[in-house]
């Protein structure tokens, strides 16, 4: 018995000794949290929406048939001819100059027996069950008379919908109707069935649900559209990318063309459509510009972000041609920029404004920022860019430009146009870095001996490209977004210089994409949010309104122990948001004290981001690999003790008095 109790005893204070021992080793965070030391833009954290990966057309434009308007190269592509005892034929007119934005028709000839179109959508089109579809079609009625048969068949030919439309107009005119499937289609098929003798011409053959995003006509797809709404961006930053300076100046992003009826905007070949080799390429991918500036400057106000339209500054992709705009012949570039303007914020008396209030937005989109080129270097761009400074300082002192530092994050095209902007009117550079996760982790102090002093910086472009892997989604691992957290936390730290943020490309769908990794993925049914979309939505969801100082041993915290930290307070919800990365495989705890505040018992959350599997990601099939998971947490008087899990992102939210 003696010795049992000697036993308990001398266990007793070896548990003692660890636990002392362990206390001692307890490592400690100082939050600062009444010393705000920064306020945090409300642009911080945002989106950079471009039309790669079949993001728009095929994408977040809900428009379910594919070259809707026989204006393709082949201008048959996507449509195949249903023929029943081979009679009836399709012939493309071009009427030329009549309409220069539309010019090509199909006339349909018919002879007793049915003949058909049948249009493939965008990799198949995603039908859901229930739901209503909204058909038309733009068609002038030739000799004799037809009739038209609209129906929607699954892979195997089913018939899953119908409607049929008749009486049609000597005149072009818009038909319209509606159906409600039968059944959920992910590869359905749209055939279009002309019945009659004689001919009729036909145009703009389309296909929309009922429910886009607010149900508009026209619309996006409501479910990327949450997705977007949901990481509450601050900025939306479109068209692009390299989508604004074409692979040749004829083939770059020209505004004016993206507005108006649908039927006069003028389609053209998507760049990415020729950009790589197969199977990277996309015969088929066009734009049709059914989503145009307006749909962006809307888009950007139904989810509250401010709207960055990025233009061509008169040259084409650097990377491709690269041939660039006469000085001389700058002008028409420039002008484009200043009517953007009145596009967006003009009265509704000027001609631009008015285009804008006729499509249905009389109030104005409220533009303040507006990036001068893409991804421009050297010389020429300079050039190019002090032109438009010029003009639009002039007129529009109240616009926030924003320059481009060039395709690397560093190097003497970098340099070379960080000098040129310091005495600039530029109140932006744009950088951007798609470089390895270890690229991310070593920057995320690139930012905290950044000159104070110049423009600001606008990180428009970034993703962590880690090790590839066959399944499409493999390229966003948990390890590229928890760098990407881990930088993130830099640009936090020092949001006194980076006042916006936009990882990129923003969309891909699973079967089209060119470009990986990217933010979100999708099919025709369904989206996923990668590990990368779940930081984003972690910072962007948690920005708060002011940076604090979050100090170890009164130092800054970013890669010591491979822990990366920063914080934010937030004055309008009174909460303190500490963001802490633990980059290693092990687990480790912390004692944080939050100095000058008091805080709220019973009101801290933690939400925690994490993978034992520095490679796992999240598929269509397999949603929520990683997710991040919240629980409350416990508060010992103004002290938080918190564990953070090996590989984990943590945002911890705290009440304070
Ligand atoms: O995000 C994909 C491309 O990367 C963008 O179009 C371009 O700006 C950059 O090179």
């Amino acid at each position: 018995m003696k010795n049992r109790n000697s036993k308990i005893c001398t266990s007793l204070f070896v548990l003692c000794l660890i636990m002392h021992f362990a206390a001692l080793a307890q490592k400690k965070l100082t939050v600062l949290a009444n010393k705000p030391v920064a306020p945090v833009a409300p642009t911080m954290w945002g989106v950079f929406f471009e039309d790669i990966n079949f993001g728009a057309d095929g994408g977040l434009y809900a428009e379910l048939v594919k070259n809707r308007s026989f204006e393709f190269l082949n201008p048959m592509m996507g449509w195949k001819e249903l023929k029943q005892n081979g009679k009836g034929k399709t012939l493309i007119i071009n009427r030329g100059n009549e309409k220069p934005a539309n010019p090509r028709f199909a006339r349909i000839t018919v002879d007793s027996a049915q003949y058909g179109l049948s249009n493939e959508g965008f990799r198949g089109m995603g039908i859901q069950k229930g739901k209503q579809y909204n058909f038309s079609i733009l068609a002038k009625k030739g000799d004799g008379n037809i009739n038209v048969m609209i129906e929607l068949v699954n892979a195997t030919g089913k018939k899953i919908g119908s409607t049929s439309l008749s009486n049609f107009s000597g005149e072009w005119t818009k038909q319209t109707a509606s159906f409600t499937t039968t059944d959920t289609a992910v590869k359905g098929r749209l055939n279009v069935l002309f019945e009659g003798n004689g001919f009729i011409d036909v145009d703009m053959i389309s296909l929309f649900p009922q429910e886009t995003w607010k149900n508009r006509p026209n619309g996006l797809r409501a479910d990327l559209v949450q997705m977007l709404a949901d990481l509450k961006p601050g900025f939306i930053r479109f068209p692009g990318g390299c989508i604004v300076e074409g692979r040749e100046l004829q083939n770059r992003y020209q505004w004016k063309t993206t507005v108006g009826p649908i039927e006069d905007r003028m389609s053209i070949m998507n760049r990415w459509n020729v950009e790589f080799r197969a199977p990277r390429n996309a015969p088929d991918y066009f734009q049709s510009f059914g989503i145009g500036f307006y749909e962006y400057f809307q888009l950007a106000e139904d989810i509250g972000a401010e709207p960055l339209p990025i233009l061509n500054c008169g040259m084409a992709c650097q990377y491709n041609t690269g041939e660039v705009a006469q000085m001389d012949q700058l002008d028409p570039y420039v002008q484009d920029a200043l009517d953007l303007i009145e596009f967006a914020n003009g009265a509704v008396t000027t001609k631009w404004g008015k285009v804008r209030a006729d499509m249905g937005h009389p109030a104005p989109f409220n533009l303040k920022y507006l990036g001068i080129g893409n991804e421009q270097w050297d010389e020429q761009y300079i050039e190019r860019y002090k032109e438009f400074e010029k003009n639009l300082q002039q007129k529009h002192p109240e616009i926030v430009l924003v320059g481009s530092a060039g395709p690397s994050p560093n190097g003497p095209r970098f340099d070379y146009a960080w000098k040129e902007f310091k005495g600039s009117k530029a109140g932006l550079i744009d950088e951007h870095y798609y470089q390895s996760p270890e690229w991310f982790f070593k920057n995320a102090t690139r930012y905290d001996n950044y000159d104070r002093k110049g423009p600001k910086v606008f990180a428009g472009e970034y993703a962590a490209h880690g090790k590839d892997d066959t399944v499409t989604e493999s390229k966003n691992t948990w390890f590229s977004a928890l760098a990407e957290a881990a930088f993130m936390t830099g640009l936090e730290r020092n949001a006194d210089v980076v006042k916006m943020a936009s990882y990129a490309p923003l969309f891909a769908h699973v079967e089209a994409w060119q470009w990986r990794p990217d933010l979100i993925w999708f099919d025709n049914l369904r989206t996923v949010g990668t590990p990368n979309y779940y930081v984003q939505k972690l910072f962007a969801n948690n920005k708060g309104t002011h940076v604090i100082q979050v100090l170890q041993d009164g130092k800054v915290l970013a890669g010591k122990d491979s822990i990366y930290a920063s914080a934010v307070l937030d004055k309008t919800s009174g909460e303190v948001i500490i963001k802490l990365v633990n980059a290693a495989t092990a687990p480790t705890s912390y004692e944080i004290s939050l100095a000058g505040v008091k805080l709220n018992k019973n009101r801290a959350t933690i939400e925690v981001l994490t993978s034992p599997d520095a490679y796992a990601y999240n598929t269509l099939d397999q949603q929520k690999n990683i997710y991040p998971v919240q629980k409350t947490m416990g508060i010992k008087g103004n002290n938080i003790n918190v564990s953070l899990p090996p590989m984990s992102l943590n945002v911890i939210k705290v009440s304070i008095r």
